[in-house]
């Protein structure tokens, strides 16, 4: 009985992985902030993963995002005035590259991609700067990689209304792979492009190694470089409400913390939540009938 009882203790410890969302903005503010954060905590039990909300930029130090298995940033702005503003501050950027550098992990959402634009190792976890889009539109999305948990349970075409963002450079061009792309027959963009975004044009994509981790002169954490994760869509709150969108979303959250560099699925790594949490209902029936 004791020995059984040890053996389950393992599992039993083991902390679920813990995101913070970061949603502060200084521009243009979504109005689907709010129901994006209660979208992504109703998701808790179904994923196994927790997730805290902030908007308090003094929250990033290194010890506060220590606890942390990855640090979304949702539809952040910086402040769209002629000297632009950042969403974090000198020292808030040092610890949150800190972080990176001991195998955090990174997601991005939509407006993210547009803020922190004078921070280059923030472009280069995130793999690409927004430039522009045209009105949001109705525009039919083309899964181009269905391996991945953010795309697998997408239809091949996928019809969404949405901004559809072009960006500033290609992120392939720093090792990403891309996911989502965009059939361009499907919406009018009558914008002029004069950046290579690169073809087919980047929607979603994922970085196995989070480009911006090593920026800065840190060396690879023995656990590994964390992962990064980015989508452009997420515009509507409306998209929130939609079961699809949020496979889309939380499957790229897993993929991202599936990157074995955090504490929540590697006990020998830095960074992540350490603590062991609420057990989940399959988790303390495994116990009591262990007992
Ligand atoms: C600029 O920022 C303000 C908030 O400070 C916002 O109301 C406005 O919509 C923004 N303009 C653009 C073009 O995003
Ligand atoms: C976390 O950040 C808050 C500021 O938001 C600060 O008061 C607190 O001391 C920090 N905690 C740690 C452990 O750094
Ligand atoms: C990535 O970092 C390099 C080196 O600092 C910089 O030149 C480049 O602009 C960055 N890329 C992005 C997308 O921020
Ligand atoms: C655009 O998409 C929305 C939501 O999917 C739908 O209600 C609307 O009818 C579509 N509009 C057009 C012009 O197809
Ligand atoms: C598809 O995504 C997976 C990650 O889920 C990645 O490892 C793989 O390299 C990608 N394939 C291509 C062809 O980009
Ligand atoms: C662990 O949980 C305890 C009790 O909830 C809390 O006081 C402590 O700050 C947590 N430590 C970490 C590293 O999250």
């Amino acid at each position: 009985m004791l020995f059984l009882l040890s053996l389950f203790s393992l599992p039993l410890a083991m902390a679920l992985p813990k995101v913070l969302i970061y949603s502060r903005t200084l521009g243009f503010r979504h109005e689907s902030i709010p129901t994006a954060i209660s979208a992504l905590q109703s998701q808790t039990s179904k994923y196994n993963v927790l997730f805290d909300a902030t908007e308090d930029n003094t929250f990033f130090t290194q010890s506060n995002l220590s606890n942390y298995d990855a640090i979304l940033f949702l539809s952040t702005t910086d402040s769209n005035a002629t000297v632009r503003v950042e969403v974090l501050n000198t020292d808030e950027k040092a610890a949150f590259q800190q972080y990176l550098a001991l195998g955090g992990n990174y997601i991005g959402v939509h407006s993210s991609s547009d803020s922190l634009t004078e921070t280059p190792f923030f472009g280069n976890e995130t793999g690409a700067y927004f430039d522009y889009h045209p009105p949001l539109t109705n525009a039919t999305i083309v899964v181009l990689n269905s391996s991945n948990p953010s795309t697998s349970g997408l239809p091949t075409r996928w019809p969404v209304q949405d901004e559809m963002y072009n960006f500033k450079s290609d992120p392939r061009s720093l090792g990403a792979f891309v996911l989502l792309t965009v059939d361009e027959s499907t919406y009018t963009d009558t914008g002029t492009r004069v950046y290579n975004q690169g073809s087919p044009h980047p929607i979603a994509w994922g970085q196995e190694h989070g480009a911006g981790a090593l920026m800065g002169g840190a060396s690879a954490p023995v656990t590994g470089i964390g992962r990064s994760w980015y989508t452009s869509l997420g515009h509507l709150s409306e998209t929130w409400e939609d079961p699809l969108f949020l496979s889309h979303v939380m499957g790229g959250i897993q993929w991202a913390l599936e990157s074995g560099s955090t504490r929540a699925f590697n006990t020998q790594a830095l960074v992540g939540n350490a603590n062991s949490t609420t057990p989940t209902s399959s988790r303390s029936a495994t116990v009591s009938g262990s007992t």
